[in-house]
C-alpha cells in the first residue's frame, strides 16, 4: 500500500471517538518499531518526521522508510512533517513524496499564521496532501524549537474555531497545557478548550507532547474531541535507557545490533501501550 494522507483515517477516527498516534521517527530503529507495533495491532498511523529529523536522516531516506513500511505492513500510514516551519519545507517534503504536511505559524500573528497556513493547505490540498495547522504555542523543547512555560500561550477557542474556518486545515494542533519533553509534574490539561473547540469544528484536535501525560488523561482528551496524539520523547528515553543498560551491562559490546535490539524491542512496548491506550487498534 502507497502511504495515505490522514484524511484516510482522521474523520473516521473522530466519528469513533478515538485518535490516531503520531508517533516521531527519528532512524530506522524508530520507523522499524513503530511500524512492527501496529502491524501487531492492525492501526493506522502516522511517521511524524521533524524538520531535525529530516536533516538528520536525509529526506530520500526517511520518504523511502517510511514507503517500505507502508508496503510492507499494508497499513494506512501517513508520513507527516512535524512543526514545519516555512511554505518551502512543507513543499519540498512534499515533492519528496510526504503525504501530509503540518505548518506551525504559531509564532507570527494570529492574521499571518492564517494567511501562511491558508497558502500551505492550497498547495497541499491540489496533491491530496493533507495539513495541520497550529494555533497558541505549545511549550518545552523540539529539536531547535524552545518554547518556556512563561511564553506557552493557550489557544483561544473563537480564535481556533475562525483559524479552522479560514484555512480549512485537516486538523488543528490547539495548546492546551501540554508541552513537548516529559513533565516535572503532571500536565494541567484544559480539557473544556479541546471540547468548545472540537465541538465547533469537523475536523479532529491534535493533542502535541503526549509523552508522560497520564492514561486517565488521554482517555478524557480523546472523550473531549482529541483525534491525534503526538508522541516523540517516550520512544526516545525507552531507546536510549535499553541502550544504556545493554552498554552498562556489558563493556565489551561493539555491534550495534546488540543494543539497538533491545532498544527497537523496547520502543516497540511503547508503541503498543499507546495504540491500545489511543483506541486505534483494529481500525487499519
Ligand atoms: P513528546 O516528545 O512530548 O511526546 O511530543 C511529541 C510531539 O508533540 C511532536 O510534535
Amino acid at each position: 500500500m502507497a502511504l495515505v494522507s490522514m484524511n484516510d483515517f482522521l474523520p473516521k477516527a473522530k466519528a469513533g471517538k478515538y485518535a490516531v498516534g503520531q508517533f516521531n521517527m527519528n532512524n530506522l530503529e524508530f520507523a522499524q518499531a513503530i511500524v512492527e507495533a501496529a502491524i501487531e495491532l492492525n492501526s493506522p498511523f502516522i511517521y511524524g518526521v521533524s524538520e531535525g529529523a529530516l536533516k538528520y536522516m536525509g529526506i530520500e531516506f526517511t520518504v523511502a522508510i517510511a514507503e517500505a513500511a507502508a508496503k510492507k505492513s499494508g497499513l494506512p500510514i501517513a508520513l507527516h512533517l512535524d512543526h514545519g516551519s516555512s511554505f518551502e519545507v512543507a513543499m519540498k517534503c512534499i515533492r519528496a513524496g510526504f503525504s501530509s504536511v503540518m505548518f506551525d505559524g504559531s509564532h507570527y500573528s494570529f492574521e499571518e499564521n492564517i494567511r501562511l497556513t491558508k497558502e500551505v493547505v492550497k498547495a497541499a490540498r491540489a496533491m491530496g496532501v493533507s495539513v495541520e495547522g497550529e494555533l497558541g504555542t505549545i511549550g518545552g523543547v523540539e529539536d531547535d524549537i524552545s518554547v518556556d512555560e512563561e511564553h506557552a500561550n493557550l489557544a483561544k477557542p473563537e480564535e481556533a474555531i475562525r483559524f479552522y474556518e479560514e484555512t480549512g486545515v485537516d486538523c488543528l494542533a490547539i495548546a492546551v497545557g501540554t508541552a513537548h519533553g516529559m513533565y516535572a509534574g503532571e500536565p494541567n490539561i484544559h480539557f473544556d478548550i479541546i471540547e468548545a473547540v472540537s465541538k465547533a469544528i469537523p475536523v479532529p484536535v491534535v493533542l502535541h507532547g503526549g509523552s508522560g501525560v497520564p492514561d486517565e488523561m488521554i482517555r478524557k482528551s480523546i472523550a473531549a474531541g482529541v483525534g491525534k496524539i503526538n508522541v516523540n520523547t517516550e520512544n526516545q528515553v525507552a531507546c536510549t535507557e535499553s541502550i544504556r543498560a545493554a552498554l552498562n551491562k556489558d563493556a565489551k559490546i561493539y555491534d550495534p545490533r546488540k543494543y539497538l535490539t533491545p532498544a527497537r524491542s523496547a520502543m516497540i512496548e511503547v508503541v503498543k501501550s499507546k495504540i491500545q491506550l489511543f483506541g486505534s487498534s483494529n481500525q487499519a
